[in-house]
């Protein structure tokens, strides 16, 4: 086998808890240093991501979220633990701009070992892990290394939009039964039309 090993050093990213703050229910509570590991071999090694479990202040660690720049959509595999994934479609403008406060469509859909999840094109895309072990996903993004972050920030995906709104349209919390629900990001104007995968959400 023949296995080019020049980008091996650029392959892990972590994202550490101060810049989970950017996006986070509640920017000041209380996190592990770090909240997620990202193993990044492209489209022909593939990605790996670990979160850690856990809350903060309610809300369970997920990834940041982004969407994709340019037409990409991408494959998600359970391969261990439970956790929710949150696809959202943005309103776009007579420019076909991303309106950031306004979703056309929200999906939210609860998953475990297993399970593959698919990121349609334009869905902005997180997951959360729900479970009280690690959750590990395999995905199939592309990634250039000659990208100045490859790992942590890769070129195709964009996450100022997530960043501007503090998250996604939903949070993922835990209910008084140790349960997963949702709560509304406030800082939202519109959701047209959501479907949130049988979970409840807490006012
Ligand atoms: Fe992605």
């Amino acid at each position: 086998m023949n296995i080019d090993f020049t980008n091996v050093p650029k392959h892990l990213a972590v994202r550490t808890q101060e810049k989970m703050q950017d996006v986070l229910m509640d920017p000041a509570g209380v996190g592990p240093a770090i909240h997620y590991y990202m193993i990044r071999g492209g489209v022909s090694q593939k990605n790996t991501t670990v979160w850690e479990p856990g809350t903060i202040s309610g809300e369970y660690l997920k990834t940041y979220g982004h969407y994709h720049v340019g037409e990409l959509s991408e494959n998600y595999s359970i391969v261990y633990g439970q956790g929710v994934a949150l696809l959202q479609k943005l309103v776009e403008n007579e420019n076909g701009e991303m309106l950031a406060d306004q979703v056309e469509e929200f999906r939210a859909i609860v998953v475990r070992t297993g399970d593959e999840v698919f990121m349609p094109l334009k869905f902005g895309h997180l997951v959360v892990n729900t479970g009280k072990t690690y959750l590990v996903t395999i995905d199939d993004s592309p990634v250039d290394f000659e990208d100045r972050d490859p790992s942590s920030f890769p070129g195709h995906a964009d996450y100022e939009l997530v960043r501007k709104m503090r998250g996604f349209a939903f949070y993922v919390v835990e209910d008084e039964n140790g349960q997963p629900a949702l709560k509304k990001n406030p800082l939202y104007k519109t959701i047209n039309e959501v479907d949130l995968g049988g979970l409840r959400v807490l006012e």
